[in-house]
């Protein structure tokens, strides 16, 4: 059961001993999806923390998630880059799930902006695309917010704007004079691990979706409830079952990040020289 004393404690806890390393003040936290770490390693005058090292911090599992959280500051920016996603197929509670955001939240983020490596099912979608999140499906029927209220929390939060229009716009034009192509779309979350089957994939098409992954949502949504606004930003991996007409693996997700990461490098460090609360 989710206790909100408990969860500030363990926040407090996890906040001092990232002070004791740094007193920084991020003005955005950066999440980077699989295969995406690179990013972490432009951050400059970069203080690094294994997540670990962070009290009360989830472990996290997966391979290609090198659990460390980075403050410094990027296109002289404060940021706190999170690499180290915690997943509910790692088999955490939705709470936990989003602690890396309440952690930000803490340390004085004002937005958030969330990347992932995601199966497309738009069929005009190849692999390296990158994909503006305009909205998003929970398809993991769970949420971070079921319980007690965490401190700071609206009970029922608004979700007509999960993917913060304005700071969309300008994440838009910024592509569009840095010469980065770029696709807009509605991403669903499934709890995973396993991928989806064909049926499950045209399910999600006639629902409208573009893209398909494991992550970014709870985080927007633990991001909603806390007033703070969310960017998102898809990596196209690979389409999704029955769409590239050969299994799907993990090792792939994780070339075609190397594949995008000038791309994608290019993009986010202009949006975050550029734009976003703060
Ligand atoms: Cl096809 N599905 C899910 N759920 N996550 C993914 C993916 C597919 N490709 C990359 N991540």
């Amino acid at each position: 059961m989710f206790d909100p004393a408990e969860d500030a404690r363990q926040i407090d806890e996890a906040v001092a001993a990232i002070r004791a390393q740094t007193d920084l003040v991020p003005d955005l936290a950066l999440v980077l999806g699989s295969g995406l770490g690179a990013l972490a390693d432009e951050v400059e005058d970069a203080v690094i923390i294994p997540t670990g090292e962070v009290p009360h911090y989830p472990a996290s599992t997966v391979e290609g998630h090198a659990g460390r959280l980075v403050l410094g500051t990027l296109e002289g920016r404060p940021v706190l880059v999170v690499q180290g996603r915690v997943h509910l197929y790692e088999g955490h509670e939705p709470r936990a799930v989003t602690f890396p955001v309440r952690l930000a939240h803490a340390l004085g983020a004002k937005g958030l902006f969330l990347t992932n490596a995601a199966g497309g099912m738009n069929p005009s979608f190849v692999p390296g695309t990158l994909m503006l999140i305009t909205d998003h499906i929970n398809l993991a029927f769970t949420s971070a917010l079921s319980g007690k209220m965490a401190s700071g929390e609206h009970r029922f939060p608004d979700m007509s704007n999960p993917y913060d229009a304005e700071w969309r716009k300008q994440a838009g034009n910024i592509a569009l004079t840095h010469g980065v192509p770029y696709r807009e779309g509605v991403y669903v979350w499934t709890a995973g691990p396993s991928y989806e089957t064909p049926a499950e994939i045209r399910f999600f098409q006639r629902a409208g979706a573009d893209a398909v992954g494991m992550s970014t949502v709870p985080e927007a949504i633990q991001a909603a409830a806390l007033g703070m606004p969310v960017l998102g930003l898809s990596t196209i991996t690979n389409l999704a079952a029955g769409l590239q007409g050969r299994p799907l693996n993990h090792a792939e997700v994780m070339e075609v990040g190397q594949m995008v990461r000038e791309r994608l490098s290019t993009w986010v460090r202009a949006i975050v020289a550029e734009t976003g609360p703060g």
